[in-house]
């Protein structure tokens, strides 16, 4: 007889490795897939909803008839109401609304109750779905929260399945693993992983513009976050499940990059995959691009299926409106627009200057905004507005400029494409060019753009 299961919980895990043939044109490296939504409620977070019940119910933490909590952007609700199904708990998700009404509509299908709250408060906000999730914890007699964006058991399961199960599977030969980052569970528990069995392997997060994960892991600061569309990776706020010692780089993607790389999975690879996948095959090859070589092997993780996006990225009337379908209009990248002005130094002021000093730097450079740089390491941006606000407070003209550095920049490289960097400027004022070891090297106004833009337009750039 084939293999057969007791339930539908065992089939969970080994998930196939699948060559990528044709997204990967150009690539002399080999890049395989890691197909998630075969996990039989169709995403990369099947394995953690049993562990992480599992290992609560060997704790004595769950009891008969609890009722499981969870605030999730939709896969990880799909996982909890698959296993409270089979496992006889009650189960309430609380999802954002920009989650899509797909996500809502499978987990009412496995009998759970979904509480949907707005996508643009703060995670403090009591209607957050952070909050609400809690607030329903505290209210709800016998229930358990699976808290995956806190729970060490989420980490914890892709350092013993995920991982093990995809270093065997390509027999220790890997270079590279790249993912997204959500909770940041999947990238910790198999950096970490794979780290202990080959320090070499390197370990890539991918992050959409408007996630704070790409500018924290370059300079260590939190820059603002805003909200992208791009569904299940990307945070506001830094979890304790993502652990950034395991990773080695962290590449930034835009919404439309990943929904045009999410379409070619489908019709290019026949892979029917969702959207955090175009992410971070658009991620992974951004950074192949950069590390390409014969014989290097890469595997990119793809989280979850089509299935739940069929009424956006696959529906050609909301793809048109919001602006993804057009063609990209190729303006070259950050280095291109710095290579076309003319030479300058970097005026940065150290974090211990005092405001009056950093007046007479504005002034001398006719600049209205500097890098605030201590070590070489950049600590945020200081903005004559701030100055001037600061002078009309009237506090203490000597105080230092680190109390008034702003986080409302951003950081790229100089491999940063100028639309993601035009996407940026929607939000940022300024973004500040990092070079080797995150070393701030120069700073780019939405004038500088708008001067590079017109003048590549105009065939002078
Ligand atoms: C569709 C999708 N992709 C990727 C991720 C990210 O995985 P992780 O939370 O392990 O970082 C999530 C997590 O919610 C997700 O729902």
């Amino acid at each position: 007889m084939h293999k057969v299961y007791d339930n539908i919980l065992e089939t969970v895990g080994d998930t196939p490795l699948v060559k990528l043939n044709r997204v990967t044109r150009g690539l002399q490296c080999t890049v395989y897939a890691k197909v998630e939504f075969m996990n039989p409620a169709g995403s990369v977070k099947d394995r953690i909803a049993i562990h992480i019940i599992e290992e609560a119910e060997r704790r004595g933490e769950i009891q008969p008839g609890a009722t499981i909590i969870e605030g999730t952007s939709g896969n990880t609700g799909a996982g909890l109401a698959m296993v409270a199904a089979l496992k006889g708990y009650k189960a309430i998700f609380v999802l954002p609304d920009k989650q899509s009404e797909e996500k809502r509509a499978a987990l009412r299908a496995w009998g759970a109750r979904v509480v949907v709250t707005p996508t643009n408060v703060e995670p403090e906000d009591p209607r957050s779905y952070y909050s609400v999730a809690k607030r329903l914890v505290e209210e709800t007699p016998n229930s358990f929260y699976a808290n995956q964006y806190y729970n060490p058991d989420n980490p914890a399961t892709h350092y013993k399945f995920t991982a093990p199960e995809l270093y065997s599977q390509i027999d220790g030969k890997l270079d590279v693993f790249i993912g997204g980052m959500g909770t940041g569970g999947t990238i910790t528990g198999v950096g970490k992983y794979l780290k202990e069995k080959n320090p070499n392997i390197k370990i890539v997060g991918v992050d959409p513009v408007g996630s704070l994960y790409y500018d924290y892991f370059h300079t260590g600061q939190l820059t603002e976050p805003h909200t992208y569309v791009l569904e299940g990776i990307g945070e506001d706020f830094l979890p304790s499940t993502m652990d950034f010692q395991y990773v080695d780089d962290v590449i930034r993607v835009n919404d439309r990059e990943c929904f045009q790389m999410t379409r070619r999975l489908v019709r290019e690879e026949g892979l029917y995959i969702g959207g955090s996948c175009g992410a971070a095959v658009a991620g992974a090859l951004k950074y192949l691009k950069r590390h390409d070589r014969p014989g290097l092997t890469a595997v990119v993780l793809l989280p979850d299926s089509s299935s739940k996006y069929l009424s956006k990225i696959f529906n050609d009337g909301w793809m048109r409106e919001n602006g993804f379908l057009d063609p990209e209009t190729r303006f070259g990248t950050v280095s291109d627009l710095i290579s076309g002005r003319s030479e300058r130094t970097l005026i940065t002021i150290e974090p211990s200057a005092r405001v009056t000093e950093a007046v007479g730097v504005l002034k001398l450079h006719g600049i209205s905004q500097m890098p605030v740089v201590d070590d070489g390491k950049l600590l945020g941006v200081l903005f004559e507005k701030r100055v001037l606000e600061k002078a009309l407070e009237g506090g203490p003209a000597s105080s230092a400029v680190g109390d008034i550095v702003d986080a409302s920049y951003c950081t790229v490289d100089g491999d940063t494409e100028i639309g993601v960097l035009a996407e940026l400027f929607r939000r940022f004022k300024v973004a500040v060019v990092l070079g080797e070891h995150s070393k701030p090297t120069d700073i780019i106004t939405r004038i500088d753009l708008i001067d590079y833009i017109s003048r590549s337009t105009n065939g002078t750039a």
